[in-house]
């Protein structure tokens, strides 16, 4: 099958199921500053998960545009890609395991063709140490969905990672794993989940493509190995958890089912192939390298390079339609790296570009857009497709002169190496690479044509310390929003509401927010303002605060058609994009409801994901029916941050 195959029957089959079809959310996350990109379905609906009301209703279906940067080494492989499409089916409090595993097992094996007896599944053995039972319901889900095709399924404990899952496959065909595998929440395990966050026991699907074992990843074979026998196909996650502040687990209010699925690796086992880069999606791409390079895609010498153009292209190609642009920092320097080294492997190809019509890199890009157009319309108008390939373009003449200047910078190492010794350093390698923006690959290439060795380890040890000092400095700004959904962070969420309303009044309107962190502790806004608060100012700021407090106004979230919450002068982000329809926050007047909120009146009207307290009463104490103590809303810090912004720290005593 093809991908657009896949996909168009994966929403008819889940739509004949009572789903309603939601739009991709873009690449770059819109309610969750803590990714760089959107990694996964569930991130945009997390919302949702946590019990808001999704106006489309509790079942839906999606195929998410995700993003996985730390995959940019692994791609190369059979299976590896930066980009990938992430097929979703939710259960917002609706149905829940019978329905889930059912729909998806049929949908493969009736619907995609995929044999059943290829097919393997986990489930969680359970956690004792935080009380989370082992999940025989899934199992027995299984054993009677297989039997429904025939087949006998044995359930076995597979044993630990740290045992080396020793115990092998002994004949299963359910494998009951433990939280590392089988425990989903954005944090990882139970253990390091934050309180607030939502989790739950998950049953992933592999399939087998019948390859030999390769012992290199471990003695015995299983579902989860990474020999390239298996390969997982989607998870559904039972997010029925929340971790409360205590460190215990309770029950959401609503069981879900978050359901991913990877479309390319699903579209591989239609064809039963396990390579993921034979799927149409990328074939084509590959095809058009190899008509004008003449290498064969089978040969290993071309392989990795071949799979390389192809993946990156398509994540650039998403990326620069979600508004990224190539640059030196962030988002954007994760897509020069992707351009940068697309260029190079097609260079190591041999295919030629010296115009940009003629670009290959170019020519790779608008293969890309027809073929996902169908599924993506704004991949293909009239000004996305200058702006894409546009793009493209300059980076790849960016790219060339960095080449130059490089090679020139190359030239004068090596004749300084010839005097004195044979090889080239770690710290020079890097320097060519930071600098020069040239290549690793290319300084080996260059040096071995001269007899030369690289310090190829010097190299890595560099490089690797340069990616953990800029993840840490990207994570340190990406840090915005809600660090968590506990009460104090939910209360302080609401104080950074009034916050931002009582900065305007007493600063002006052209007060708007630019970045904000919350944590349990304290919150953080920064805002556009030239000059430095007064201690008038602040007191005044804090004064109208704690006003609103003690005023206890209602806190009403609604949801509405985009234009009409812009009409209502709702504050939002600038710049960032919003779907159709949206959620907003009014704080008062008093008597305000969700069915009616008096907007006119509001104190203060926000686009805004929440959580929030139902009521300003909330901020005073934790205790929200004590009324002893007045509130304390107290600023503990004002300064600038950019030029034009400024930033306050403030805490709730
Ligand atoms: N949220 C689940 C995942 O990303 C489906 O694997």
């Amino acid at each position: 099958m093809k991908v657009n195959e896949v996909r168009a029957k994966y929403f008819e089959y889940f739509k004949a199921r009572g789903h309603v079809e939601i739009p991709s959310a873009s690449l770059v996350p819109q309610n969750d500053p803590t990714t760089l990109f959107t990694g996964s379905g569930m991130q945009p609906l997390l919302p949702y998960l946590l019990g808001e009301v999704h106006p489309k209703g509790n079942r839906l279906v999606d195929s998410q545009k995700s993003f996985r940067a730390e995959d940019i080494e692994e791609v190369g492989d059979n299976r590896h890609t930066t980009f990938f499409e992430m097929l979703g089916n939710w259960s917002l409090g609706d149905y829940f395991k019978h329905e889930q595993l059912q729909w998806f097992f049929e949908f493969l094996t009736d619907e995609v063709g995929v044999d059943p007896s290829r097919l393997y599944v986990t489930a969680f053995m359970g956690d004792e140490k935080n009380n989370l039972p082992k999940d025989t319901e899934a199992v027995d889900i299984w054993k009677g969905l297989f039997a429904g095709k025939g087949i006998e399924a044995h359930a076995i404990e597979i044993g630990s990672e740290a045992d080396g899952y020793a115990k092998g496959m002994q004949g299963g065909r359910i494998f009951y794993y433990e939280a590392k595998k089988n425990w989903w929440s954005r944090a990882g395990v139970p253990e390091k989940m934050p309180a607030g966050e939502p989790g739950g026991p998950d049953s992933e699907v592999f399939y087998d493509f019948g390859l030999p074992h390769d012992e290199s990843f471990g003695a015995n074979c299983h579902p989860n190995c990474d020999c390239g026998r298996f390969m997982e196909l989607g998870n559904s996650v039972f997010m029925q958890y929340l971790k409360n502040e205590d460190g215990t687990f309770g029950l959401l209010p609503k069981q879900n089912v978050d359901f991913g699925g990877g479309i390319e690796r699903i579209t591989a086992a239609s064809n039963n192939d396990p390579d993921v880069f034979h799927i149409d999606a990328f074939m084509d791409v590959i095809d058009l390298l190899v008509h004008f390079s003449g290498k064969p895609y089978d040969d290993s010498a071309w392989k990795k390079s071949y799979r390389i153009v192809a993946d990156h292209m398509r994540a650039s190609v998403f990326m620069l339609a979600d508004g990224v642009r190539p640059s030196n920092t962030d988002r954007g320097y994760v897509l020069r790296r992707l351009l940068r080294r697309a260029a190079q492997h097609a260079q190591k190809l041999g295919v030629e570009n010296d115009q940009k019509e003629e670009s290959m890199l170019n020519r790779c890009a608008v293969i890309i857009i027809e073929k996902y157009k169908e599924a993506y319309p704004e991949l293909a108008t009239e000004e996305m497709y200058e702006a894409i390939t546009s793009e493209i373009w300059k980076e790849e003449k960016q790219f060339g002169h960095a080449l130059v200047t490089g090679m020139k910078e190359f030239e004068k190492l090596t004749s300084n190496v010839g005097l004195t010794k044979s090889h080239i350093l770690g710290e020079d390698a890097f320097m060519l690479f930071t600098t020069y923006g040239f290549p690793f690959e290319m300084t080996q290439e260059i040096a071995a044509e001269r007899g030369l060795s690289v310090d190829a380890d010097g190299f890595k040890a560099l490089m690797i310390k340069h990616q953990d000092l800029s993840r840490a400095g990207s994570e340190q700004k990406f840090k915005g929003g809600l660090a968590d959904h506990s009460e104090a962070t939910t209360r302080l969420h609401t104080a950074h509401h009034v916050l931002l309303k009582a900065l305007q009044t007493v600063l002006g309107d052209h007060v708007k927010q630019r970045g904000s962190n919350i944590t349990s502790e304290r919150l953080r806004i920064d805002f556009s303002h030239t000059a430095k608060m007064t201690p008038e100012q602040i007191a005044a700021v804090e004064c109208i605060v704690n006003e609103v407090i003690r005023k206890e106004l209602p806190v009403v979230r609604s949801t509405l058609p985009k234009d009409e919450a812009e009409k209502l002068g709702a504050e939002h982000e600038f710049g960032a994009k919003y779907p159709d329809m949206v959620s907003i926050y009014s704080i008062g007047p008093i008597g305000a409801t969700e069915s009616d909120p008096h907007y006119d009146q509001a104190y203060s009207l926000e686009f805004c994901g929440g959580p929030h307290v139902s009521n300003t009463r909330e901020l005073a104490f934790s205790d929200s029916s004590s009324t002893a103590l007045g509130p304390k809303f107290k600023i503990l810090k004002e300064e600038a941050v950019a030029a034009g912004i400024r930033r306050i720290k403030a805490v709730i005593q």
